[in-house]
């Protein structure tokens, strides 16, 4: 008996490299994409979804390489509900130590008529053949009806009794489109528990979207009516406006067991942390008044809060900035700082290199510590990033001299240097600003492969001497888009390294 309305262990599924990952903006490389899973394992998490393998041999690639690198979390993968998604899909992540395929189809009438063009009967078969197929090559199934928020309730009972015979594990029931309210997604799943003959065989789970601002409260209504696993992603990352905040759900049911009696898994003074890497390597941001990440949710302004919380931090909080690892930026390390101090730092943090590796980051570690005088977390996980970016790319910046004045156009020479053979190439070109030159220059070595949709710079803490991190996106003529991001204390380097990125990116995919 799996559904276990009567266990109070809440399964916590994240899906932000899935449906977080899908959303415009959040677009990972893969050495970032691993960096998040172990992360997400650290924080506790009982499933990851990593991708959707078939979307694209890249997105394979990362699913497969998560699927290797970690050590106790269930890696899961989405697959349409075919057996070719489902087929690609197993071959991803087999070799996880806990492998989960995730298979759905579209229930509800507009998807069913528009989108599949297939009649109730066609659904019934898919999702059969579906879930059958896809046990017979993993232990671990979850099925999903899509649109279920919008889905007739009886043809959803009969679906789900098709699933679990056909061997699902786990039904998690979508409201795709961030359509219901808390009550009615509540009874929705006490409908489907009750009515659905083998519900007993499943657990229930919840994938809210955040349309209409309700995602948490229809993922915490749905385990108060029987669901025990919320999908839900870090900052409430996903498609349009996003999914359930994971730390959202969480520190909902940590902060009021006398209204919810569940237990999770989450380490919940992991959740700033991973909060921050998720920015980190997207460049979005979290507004500042979002609950439990947000720059102001533990901020105390008014004289009157400030005078409560000196005489009882109670008087104004429920819950302590500390217990979702909130702290003060902690300095870390310094110039004196020595290459044994920076590996253990960079274990700590999940990375793995070698020791040649290690000893060629230490060089930009002193020149970052000669330009800095504290160094952050944040710090080495740019470090990181810039070198996983070298690693992955054929041409890196050499040098790059810029000039600008009043009363001159801006004039830049850029020198790039391969790799692997060591060639070089050098561009002079004007521009309308010194990031616009240097951009021209690179232009000129790759061809312009799209225009700059996107283009934002942010720092990463505070302090004039800070690195920033340059986020920007290309569209190409036939729509694709292409984001790329670096960091650096100098903004103008950031911003090229960042743009020579993208470029290569594009150009290595239109070959
Ligand atoms: O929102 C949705 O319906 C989904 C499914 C694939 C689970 O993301
Ligand atoms: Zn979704």
């Amino acid at each position: 008996m799996k559904n276990n309305k009567n266990s109070n262990y809440i399964k916590i599924f994240d899906t932000t490299l899935r449906d977080g990952e899908q959303a415009p903006g959040f677009s990972m490389t893969t050495p970032e994409k691993v960096r998040l899973a172990k992360q997400l394992e650290k924080l506790g998490v009982d499933v990851i979804e990593a991708g959707f393998p078939a979307a694209s041999p890249d997105d394979f690639k990362a699913v497969e390489l998560i699927a290797q690198s970690l050590k106790t979390t269930e890696v899961c993968g989405l697959a349409r509900a075919m057996e070719s998604d489902i087929q690609t899909t197993w071959n991803a992540i087999k070799d996880a130590k806990k492998p989960r395929i995730h298979t759905f189809i579209g229930t509800s009438p507009l998807h069913m008529d528009f989108k599949l063009k297939k009649t109730k009967e066609q659904i019934l078969e898919m999702t059969k053949n579906a879930v059958e197929f896809a046990k017979s090559l993993c232990e671990r199934v979850d099925f999903s009806p899509e649109d279920a928020g919008r889905s007739d309730k009886q043809f959803l009972v009969e679906v789900i009794e098709v699933a679990i015979t056909a061997g699902a594990d786990c039904i998690n029931i979508p409201d795709t489109v961030g359509y219901t309210q808390p009550q009615e997604f509540g009874e929705l799943i006490a409908y489907l528990i009750k009515n659905v003959k083998n519900s007993d065989k499943a657990i229930f789970s919840t994938h809210c979207h955040n349309d209409l601002g309700l995602a948490t409260a229809n993922s915490l209504a749905g385990v108060l009516a029987g669901a025990r696993q919320i999908e839900c992603t870090i900052n409430g990352a996903g498609e349009r406006a996003g999914n359930a905040a994971l730390e959202e759900v969480v520190m909902n049911l940590s902060v009021r067991p006398d209204f919810f009696n569940f237990k999770h898994n989450i380490e919940t003074k992991e959740i700033f942390a991973t909060s921050k890497l998720l920015t980190l390597l997207t460049g979005q941001k979290v507004q500042a008044n979002k609950a439990i990440v947000g720059k102001n949710a533990f901020a105390h302004e008014s004289g009157i809060h400030q005078h409560g919380m000196l005489a009882n931090r109670e008087t104004y909080e429920i819950m302590t900035p500390e217990s979702v690892g909130v702290k003060s930026t902690e300095m870390i390390l310094g110039k004196h700082s020595g290459r044994a101090a920076l590996a253990a730092h960079f274990a700590r943090l999940n990375y793995e290199f070698t020791k040649e590796e290690i000893t060629e980051i230490f060089l930009k570690f002193k020149i970052l510590a000669d330009n800095k005088k504290d160094i952050t977390d944040e710090d080495l996980h740019i470090l990181a990033l810039g070198e996983n970016n070298e690693k992955r790319l054929e041409w890196h910046l050499k040098s790059y001299t810029v000039s600008n004045g009043s009363d001159k156009l801006a004039e830049a020479s850029v020198t790039i240097k391969n790799s692997e053979t060591g060639e070089t190439k050098t561009a002079i070109k004007t521009g309308d600003g010194m990031v616009d030159a240097g951009y021209k220059c690179i232009d000129e070595f790759f061809g312009k492969m799209g225009e700059l949709t996107h283009f934002g710079i942010d720092a990463v803490t505070t302090g004039i001497d800070d690195q920033a991190i340059v986020n920007l996106r290309i569209q190409t003529e036939s729509g694709k888009i292409q984001s790329a991001k670096a960091g650096n204390t100098d903004i103008v380097k950031a911003s090229l390294e960042a743009y020579l990125d993208a470029v290569q990116e594009l150009k290595k995919h239109s070959q």
